[in-house]
């Protein structure tokens, strides 16, 4: 037997638009397993972030089933409503406007775990905040710090620790990495790989192309225009994929080329000697 965290099970979620129906999400299904990172990789406007809200229950599908540990999440009030937002959290794309600029960063980490446990000591609380800043790779000395004063990386950081704060079985995160600097997006793909190494995070992953996930998920399903075209292992979809619209997808995958990385990075170096001598 799997042991599935997540079950989706013919999942479609419509709009009305101006008197019209757009099917945003068509009949969909998969699993993920505990431990599991899926990837969900799809061209804008493929429904993506529309299945993201219905697993966690921001909006209701017009039809289908979602299931957390085999619980329908639907019909769910009250302390088990409560229980489930705990065990199934989000990763927003943007960190410049998902963090509260007038918080800072202990109390954003913290309010999490004062809602879902209230009468919590507040030295308990600070403890795990101080925990979880270093589970992301920052520092007690961030603690008092507002979000201004962090990089996009940083306030992703932020994000993450803030998710992770309640301690939730399931994480799912909407293109994390998307609004960061290339150079960026590799250190926080490394953290969610640790994650999911370290804590034995479950991953339900969305991003635009396949280059993001290749190393980070372990399966990927391919969305296009609310259907999903094609789910398997990243070895299957890679070296064996079958879908006209997945091979179109590997193919916009950039191939890495090392003499050309070189070439600029000695560039770089030479243009910030050339500042620094300019400077001096
Ligand atoms: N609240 C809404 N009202 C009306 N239409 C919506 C709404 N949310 C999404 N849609 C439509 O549903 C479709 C899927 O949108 P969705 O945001 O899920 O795509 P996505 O794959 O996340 O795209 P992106 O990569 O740009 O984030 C689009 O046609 C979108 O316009
Ligand atoms: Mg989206």
């Amino acid at each position: 037997m799997t042991d599935n965290i997540l079950e989706v099970e013919n999942l479609t979620r419509e709009f009305v638009v101006r008197g019209q129906v757009v099917t945003a999400v068509d009949n969909i299904s998969f699993n993920v397993a505990r431990g599991e990172a899926l990837g969900l990789v799809g061209e804008s406007g493929s429904g993506k972030s529309t299945t993201a809200r219905c697993v966690l229950r921001l909006i209701e599908p017009t039809n289908g089933a979602v299931r957390l540990n085999g619980v329908d999440i639907t019909t769910l009030r009250g302390r088990k409503l409560r229980s489930f937002r705990s065990n199934a959290q989000l990763v927003f794309q943007d960190p410049y406007s998902s963090l509260d600029p007038r918080m800072n960063v202990s109390e954003i980490i913290a309010e999490g775990i004062r809602i879902h446990r209230p009468r919590e000591k507040a030295s308990v609380v600070r403890d795990e905040v101080v925990e979880l800043l270093d589970v992301v790779g920052l520092r007690p000395d961030h603690l008092g710090r507002k979000p201004a004063a962090f990089s996009g990386g940083e306030r992703q950081r932020i994000g993450i620790a803030r998710a992770l704060a309640v301690n939730p079985q399931l994480l799912v995160c909407d293109e994390p990495v998307a609004s960061l600097d290339v150079s960026i997006q590799a250190q926080i793909l490394n953290l969610f790989q640790d994650l999911k190494n370290r804590l034995g995070l479950t991953l339900l992953y969305i991003a635009h192309d396949l280059a993001t996930v290749r190393h980070l998920c372990d399966r990927v399903a391919v969305m296009e225009q609310g259907s999903i075209r094609e789910i398997g292992t990243r070895e299957q979809l890679y070296t064996n994929p079958q879908h006209p619209y997945t091979k179109a997808l590997i193919a916009a995958v950039p191939e890495p080329d090392p003499v050309e990385e070189r070439r600029k990075l000695t560039e770089r170096r030479a243009a910030a000697a050339a500042r620094a001598k300019g400077a001096a």
